[in-house]
C-alpha cells in the first residue's frame, strides 16, 4: 500500500534528512536586460506551486530537505542557477542550490540551510537510465524519500523508482490529490461522462480514447487531432498538423469529431482566419487551425449537461489570436461543468492567460503522466510507491 507523507508525524520528522523528489519542470522565458543582456525568468509556475504544500509540511516540521528535480526532457548541463531565487521565491523559502559534485558529503551541505535544492538531476545521465549507482549516492545519508513530482510519475528513472529501494518511501499531499482525482476521473459513472481531447500528439491520446470507450458517454476530438480522424475517413487535411507515428485503429459512435473548422494558409495567418470550412474542403496549401462555429454549438450544449467532463490538449492553434476562440468557448464550458478535470502544459497554459485557472475542480500538473493514468496504464514511480498493491 502507498504511504503517504501525513502518516510521518512531525517528531518522526523533527531533524530528519529527507529527499523531497519535486517536478519543476516548467517554461523559461529569456528577458531582455539593459546592455543587450537577457536573463532567465519562469514563464509558467503553476507546477512550482503545486510542490508547495509537502515542502510547507517537511519544513514546518524540522526536517532537513534535498529537492530533487529535473530541468528539460533531455540529459544535459541545464542548471536551476538561473531560476533558484525565483522558485525560493514561489516556494516560501531560501533555497540553497547544490551541485552534483557536492552531495558526497550531506551533513556540510545542511549547514547551507534547511531546504537545498539539488542541481538539474537529469544533468547524470544515469538518472534516466534508472541507475541502482546514482540511487544509493543520492540516498546515502538520508533518513526518508517524499515523492511529489505526479508530472514525471510515469518515468523509470533513479531518483524516481531505485530509490525507493534504499530509504523509507513515502508520497506527498500533490501525488495523493493527483490519484484520487484521475482515479474518479477514470471510475466515475459512464453516463454524463465527457472526455474533450485535443492538441497534437495521437500517439499519447490513443490509448487514452481506448481506454474511455467505456467509461465515458461521449468523446470530443478536435485540435490536431481530429486530423487523423479525417484522414482516416479520406478527407484532405491539406497541410494541417497530423501525427503520422500511430495507426489510428478505433472507431466508435462515441467518437464525435467536429462538424466545420476554421482554415486558412498557415503562412499567411495574420488577420485571415474568416474561412470557415465545412468538412472536405481544405486546400492543399490549408491547415485546419480551430474549430469552427456550428462545432463550438454543438460541444458547448453537450458539455453542458454533462456531469463531469475531463479535458486535455488545446482545440486549435490557440497561441494565435485569430484561432483561439475554440479553446476559449470549450474552456469556460467546461469551467462551468458540474465536475471538471483538466491537464496538459498547453491546456494550463491556455486557461491561465484566459484567467480561468482556478475555475476547475482539478487542474492536473501532468502532462504525459495524466495521459497514462487516464490509459490505464501503471507509472512506474507508482508502482515504486506501492500504489497498486492493495
Ligand atoms: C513533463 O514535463 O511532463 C514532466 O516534467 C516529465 O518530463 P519528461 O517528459 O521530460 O520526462
Amino acid at each position: 500500500m502507498m504511504k503517504f507523507i501525513d502518516e510521518l508525524k512531525k517528531e518522526e520528522l523533527d531533524g530528519k534528512k529527507v529527499i523531497l523528489r519535486a517536478d519543476l519542470d516548467v517554461p523559461l522565458r529569456q528577458l531582455p536586460t539593459a546592455n543587450h543582456q537577457s536573463s532567465t525568468k519562469i514563464g509558467d509556475d503553476f507546477r512550482i506551486r503545486a510542490q508547495k504544500e509537502t515542502l510547507d509540511y517537511l519544513v514546518d516540521a524540522g526536517a532537513k530537505i534535498l529537492v530533487v528535480a529535473h530541468l528539460g526532457h533531455e540529459v544535459s548541463d541545464k542548471s536551476f542557477a538561473p531560476v533558484v531565487e525565483e522558485i525560493g521565491k514561489i516556494l516560501g523559502q531560501t533555497l540553497t542550490l547544490v551541485p552534483h559534485a557536492e552531495l558526497a558529503s550531506v551533513d556540510i551541505l545542511f549547514r547551507g540551510g534547511q531546504v537545498l535544492l539539488l542541481d538539474n538531476i537529469r544533468q547524470d545521465e544515469r538518472e534516466v537510465q534508472n541507475d541502482e549507482g546514482l540511487a544509493a549516492e543520492l540516498s546515502n545519508g538520508f533518513d526518508y524519500y517524499v515523492d511529489d513530482a505526479f508530472a514525471t510519475a510515469h518515468r523509470s528513472h533513479a531518483s524516481i523508482v531505485a530509490v525507493t529501494k534504499h530509504l523509507p518511501a513515502y508520497a506527498g499531499f500533490l501525488i495523493k490529490k493527483e490519484t484520487e482525482n484521475l482515479k474518479q476521473a477514470m471510475e466515475a459513472p459512464t453516463e454524463g461522462k465527457i472526455l474533450v481531447l485535443g492538441g497534437a500528439k495521437i500517439s499519447t491520446k490513443l490509448p487514452v480514447i481506448k481506454n474511455f470507450l467505456d467509461r465515458a458517454e461521449k468523446i470530443l476530438i478536435g485540435g490536431a487531432l481530429a486530423n487523423n480522424f479525417f484522414k482516416m475517413q479520406g478527407i484532405n487535411v491539406g497541410s494541417s498538423v497530423i501525427d503520422d507515428s500511430v495507426f489510428l485503429d478505433v472507431k466508435s459512435d462515441k467518437i464525435i469529431l467536429p462538424r466545420d473548422f476554421l482554415a486558412g494558409n498557415k503562412n499567411s495567418v495574420s488577420g485571415s482566419a474568416s474561412v470557415y470550412n465545412r468538412i472536405m474542403s481544405v486546400e492543399n496549401d490549408e491547415a485546419i487551425l480551430d474549430i469552427g462555429p456550428e462545432t463550438i454549438k454543438e460541444w458547448t450544449e453537450i458539455i453542458k449537461h454533462a456531469k463531469m467532463v475531463i479535458w486535455n490538449g488545446p482545440m486549435g492553434y490557440s497561441e494565435h489570436k485569430d484561432f483561439a476562440v475554440g479553446t476559449k468557448v470549450i474552456a469556460e464550458a467546461v469551467a462551468a461543468a458540474g465536475y471538471s478535470i483538466i491537464g496538459g502544459g498547453d491546456t494550463i497554459a491556455a486557461v491561465d492567460k484566459l484567467g480561468l485557472l482556478d475555475k476547475y475542480s482539478f487542474v492536473s500538473t501532468g502532462g504525459g503522466s495524466m495521459l497514462s493514468f487516464l490509459a490505464g496504464e501503471k507509472l512506474a514511480g507508482l508502482e515504486a510507491l506501492s500504489y497498486y498493491e492493495n
